[in-house]
């Protein structure tokens, strides 16, 4: 396939043409890679709904040069051969970012302290990076009523962004097409037929692909914080998916088990209901080895003996023990 050249923030990276920017900045690694809440790789026909990975194209290719008049979704947009873009060194992307945090936590509870997301949710993390300390926002919150779908999903309808990577994961993972978003713009909401959607085997993998706390583990349910447990490869021999998963354990008891999810927070493979919620001893397991986390995340926290040499750390341990 041809290649074609594109920089992005001053890195210029030569990329298989149909490569999108956000794809591109992947390639190319750490502050180029704009923050994605609604594209998935895994995920045909995710991105284009959140607008957090917008960005400044401000050469359009070697052909036409002319700069494109208005930010661009980056997940959504193809590179073109001489294309030159701006993420975090154009402030007018830097502004446009903080205003979508700020957009995307409008109706957004404050429910960080009792919500099984918290120490690793994306939105969590975006608003860390991206926002401000400070809502503008006076008027009362968008709330809907508690839906009940079933006893292995916990559903909050009041923290979904409607980012529909969910309802690509049951349309790519269940026969027929059972839920969507209704409605549009402020009164648009996750269908209550999402209960139907949950009805197959790999339906916990909604779980894993909701960026934030809208679709969590109803068995891991205020068990735990992730940030006390210890996330560990592990595989099994599955009749029905590849068996390879995290577990999050706290000493030997398995508290959750989810996919393998990589730097971007999304899962290598779908895994089957059978493997996340019924296959909770670690004897049903073996153990690769503890699984990479980002030494900035608050999930890190449990890792720091491990990954300090004794003799280095002996002073400080001393001090924090
Ligand atoms: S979804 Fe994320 S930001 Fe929202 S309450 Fe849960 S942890 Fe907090
Ligand atoms: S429930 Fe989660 S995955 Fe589904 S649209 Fe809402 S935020 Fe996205
Ligand atoms: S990640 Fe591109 S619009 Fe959401």
């Amino acid at each position: 396939m041809a290649k074609i050249k594109i920089t992005i923030d001053d890195h210029t990276i030569q990329v298989e043409q149909g490569t999108t920017i956000l794809q591109a900045a992947r390639l190319i690694g750490g502050e180029v890679v704009p923050p994605a809440m609604c594209y998935h790789s895994k995920l045909k026909d995710s991105g284009g709904k959140c607008r957090t990975c917008m960005v400044k194209v401000v050469q359009g290719s070697e052909k036409d040069p002319r700069p494109m008049p208005k930010l661009v979704a980056s997940c959504r947009t193809e590179a073109q051969d001489g294309m030159v873009v701006q993420n975090i060194t154009s402030p007018e992307v830097v502004a446009a970012r903080k205003a979508v945090v700020e957009f995307l936590l409008i109706n957004h509870p404050l429910d960080c302290p009792v919500c099984d997301q918290a120490g690793e949710c994306d939105l969590q993390d975006l608003s860390y990076k991206h926002g401000t300390n400070a809502s503008r926002y006076e008027e009362e919150k968008r709330t809907y009523e508690t839906i009940d779908i079933g006893p292995l999903i916990q559903f909050h309808p009041n923290r979904c962004i409607l980012c529909y990577r969910c309802v690509y994961a049951a349309n790519e993972l269940t026969e027929k097409r059972v839920h969507g978003v209704l409605y549009r713009g402020e009164k648009s909401e996750i269908s209550t037929f999402i209960h139907q959607s949950i009805d197959s085997d790999f339906s916990g993998n909604i779980i894993d692909v909701c960026p934030v706390g809208a679709l969590t583990d109803k068995t891991f349910r205020f068990k735990n914080r992730v940030w006390f447990t210890r996330p560990m490869d592990a595989h099994r021999s599955c009749s029905k998916c590849s068996g390879k998963t995290t577990l999050w354990l706290r000493g030997d008891e398995v508290y959750r088990v989810t996919g393998r999810k990589n730097q971007y927070g999304e899962v290598e493979e779908f895994i089957c209901n059978e493997c996340r919620f019924e296959k909770k001893s670690k004897a049903d397991w073996v153990i690769d080895g503890p699984r990479k986390v980002s030494p900035t995340s608050v999930i890190g926290q449990n890792h720091y003996k491990t990954l300090v040499k004794p003799h280095v750390i002996s002073p400080l341990k001393e001090k924090m023990e």
